[in-house]
C-alpha cells in the first residue's frame, strides 16, 4: 500500500526543506509540497517532527563467538533494537578467527541473518588469517556482494593478522575495489602490558585500560595508515577513542593515505571511571579500545563536528553480567563489548545536536549519510531523494526519557548507559516504505530485513 508522509522537516545531510513524501513499492517516488493521497494510501502527518535518512550504523557484532563465549544478540533482537532507535541499516562484522576458513565463515554469518532480521543488513568480511586459499575466497565473497573487509591488529593469535598478512589484505583490496576496516591496536604491545599488569596482581577492570593505553591505540593507527600509504588501499580506521590514535590517522590524511575515521558512541559519552566502577559494574564498561580519560571526549566531539571523524557506529557488542564475571579473576577474560544499537542516535541527538556540540547535518552525515557513501549504499540508503529506498524516520525532537535495561530491546541484562536522559526518539520507522516502528513499538514484520549487496568503489 503506498504511504505517504506529510508535513515534516525534512533534514537530509545537505539539505532542509518542509515537503510531503510519497511511497511506492517500497522506493521514494515523488517529493513536494501538498502532495495528492489517492485512494488507499496510507497517510502519516510529521507536523512538528524531523525526517530523516534511515540511520546506518556501521559497526554492529551480532553472531560473535568471542573470549570464550558468544555475544548475546539475536539478528532478531539486535534489528527490532536498531529499529526502535532507528537504524534501518547495519553492517555487521563476519568474523571467524584464525581457526576457521574465511568462505565457510561466510555463509555461516549470512545463515544466522537470512529471515531473522527485521531491517536490512549487510556484512564486512574479516581476514583473520592469510593463507594459499584466501584470495579465491575472498574473491568469491566479494562478488556475491560484500564490498568491506575488516582487519584486527588487536587480538593475538584469534582475529589478529600479521603484518605479512596486513600486506597481502590490502593489495588484494587495493585491487578490488575494497575499502579494509581495521582495528588499530598494537597486539604485541597490549599481551606485554597484560602480562605485566596481572603477574603484578593488577587483575581487575580499573587496569583493561592501562593494558591498552592511547599509545597503544596511536601506534596501531599509525602502523594501518602506513601499510595503506604503501599498499594504496583505501582504509576506515574502527572504534577510534582517543586523541592520539586521531592524530596519526589525521597526519595520514594530511599524507594523503586513503583513510576514513570511525568512532563509537561510547567513547563520545562514557570514560574510564565507568569501568574503574567495583566488581560486575566495571566489567560491563569494559571494550576495546578501551573507555579513556574523559578529556578525549571533547576532542571527539569537535573533530566529528568538523567532519574529521567520518561516522560514529556502536561497535555493538552484548554480554551479559554472568559474561562479563567470567573476567572475575581477571580483566584480560572479561569479554569485551558494550552494547548500544539502541541507543546510539538518541544519544548523539541528545548529548550532540540539542547540546550544540553537532550541526544537524552533520548528525544525519554521521550516523547515515557517510556510511553509506563509503561502503557503497549511496543513495538507495543514507538520502532522501526520488529513487531512494524507503527508509524513513520520522522524529520527534519533543520526546523525553531515560535509559533502562528494563525497556531495551537487546538481549542483555544491563545497559551501558543506564540512567541517562534522552531528549527526542523516534516516532515512527519505516523499513523500504513498511512502517516497522511506530510510538516506541515494533508494529512490523520480523523478517523484513534483506541481504544488501555492495558493489566494490574505492578504486
Ligand atoms: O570491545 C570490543 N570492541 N568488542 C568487540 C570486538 C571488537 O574489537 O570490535
Ligand atoms: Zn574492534
Ligand atoms: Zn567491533
Amino acid at each position: 500500500m503506498p504511504l505517504l508522509i506529510r508535513n515534516g522537516d525534512i533534514v537530509t545531510a545537505d539539505s532542509r526543506s518542509r515537503a510531503d513524501i510519497y511511497i511506492e513499492s517500497e522506493t521514494i517516488t515523488r517529493m513536494g509540497r501538498d502532495l495528492e493521497a489517492p485512494p488507499g494510501t496510507d497517510v502519516i502527518d510529521a507536523a512538528g517532527k524531523y525526517v530523516f535518512p534511515g540511520f546506518i550504523d556501521p559497526h554492529v557484532h551480532i553472531y560473535l563467538p568471542f573470549m570464550a563465549t558468544f555475544a548475546k544478540d539475536t539478528h532478531q533482537t539486535a534489528s527490532i533494537a536498531a529499529l526502535m532507535g532507528g537504524t534501518t541499516t547495519y553492517i555487521e562484522m563476519c568474523c571467524p578467527s584464525r581457526m576457521d576458513e574465511a568462505l565457510e565463515g561466510y555463509h555461516l554469518w549470512k545463515s544466522k541473518a537470512e529471515h531473522n532480521s527485521a531491517c536490512d543488513y549487510s556484512f564486512h568480511m574479516a581476514v583473520s588469517k592469510y593463507t594459499s586459499e584466501t584470495e579465491s575466497q575472498l574473491r568469491e565473497i566479494v562478488r556475491d556482494g560484500v564490498s568491506s573487509f575488516k582487519i584486527f591488529l588487536a587480538y593475538k593469535n584469534f582475529f589478529g593478522v600479521e603484518d605479512s598478512e596486513m600486506y597481502q589484505t590490502l593489495t588484494l583490496a587495493r585491487k578490488l575495489g575494497v575499502v579494509v576496516t581495521a582495528h588499530c591496536e598494537n597486539a604485541e604491545l597490549v599481551a606485554q602490558l597484560q602480562q605485566e599488569l596481572v603477574r603484578e596482581g593488577k587483575t581487575g577492570s580499573e587496569w583493561h585500560e592501562p593494558s591498552r593505553p592511547e599509545s597503544v591505540e596511536a601506534e596501531g593507527t599509525h602502523h594501518f595508515a602506513t601499510f595503506l600509504e604503501n599498499t594504496g588501499a583505501s582504509g576506515y580506521v574502527v572504534h577510534l577513542s582517543c586523541e592520539g590514535a586521531l592524530k596519526a590517522a589525521l597526519a595520514a590524511k594530511e599524507r594523503g593515505v586513503k583513510i576514513y575515521i570511525e568512532s563509537v558512541i561510547p567513547h563520545f559519552l562514557l570514560d574510564k571511571t565507568y569501568a574503574e566502577r567495583p566488581g560486575v559494574e566495571g566489567m560491563k564498561h569494559v571494550m576495546s579500545p578501551p573507555l579513556r580519560n574523559q578529556r578525549h571526549q571533547a576532542v571527539l566531539w569537535n573533530a566529528l563536528n568538523a567532519g574529521l571523524i567520518d561516522t560514529v557506529g556502536t561497535d555493538h557488542c552484548p554480554f551479559d553480567s554472568e559474561q562479563k564475571l567470567l573476567g572475575r579473576n581477571a580483566f584480560t577474560d572479561i569479554p569485551n563489548g558494550i552494547p548500544g544499537i539502541e541507543e546510539r542516535v538518541n544519544l548523539l541527538f541528545t548529548y550532540g545536536v540539542k547540546r550544540g556540540k553537532l550541526d544537524l547535518h552533520r548528525f544525519v552525515d554521521a550516523a547515515s549519510t557517510r556510511a553509506a557513501k563509503i561502503f557503497g549504499l549511496f543513495p538507495r540508503k543514507g538520502t532522501i531523494a526520488v529513487g531512494s529506498d524507503a527508509d524513513l524516520v520520522v522524529y520527534d525532537p519533543a520526546y523525553n526519557g531515560v535509559i533502562s535495561a528494563l525497556s531495551q530491546h537487546v538481549n542483555n541484562d544491563y545497559n551501558g548507559f543506564e540512567g541517562m536522559r534522552i531528549e527526542g526518539r523516534p516516532a515512527v520507522v519505516t523499513v523500504r516504505g513498511k512502517v516497522q516502528v511506530q510510538d516506541g513499538e515494533f508494529v512490523g514484520e520480523r523478517a523484513r530485513g534483506r541481504f544488501l549487496k555492495r558493489e566494490p568503489s574505492h578504486f
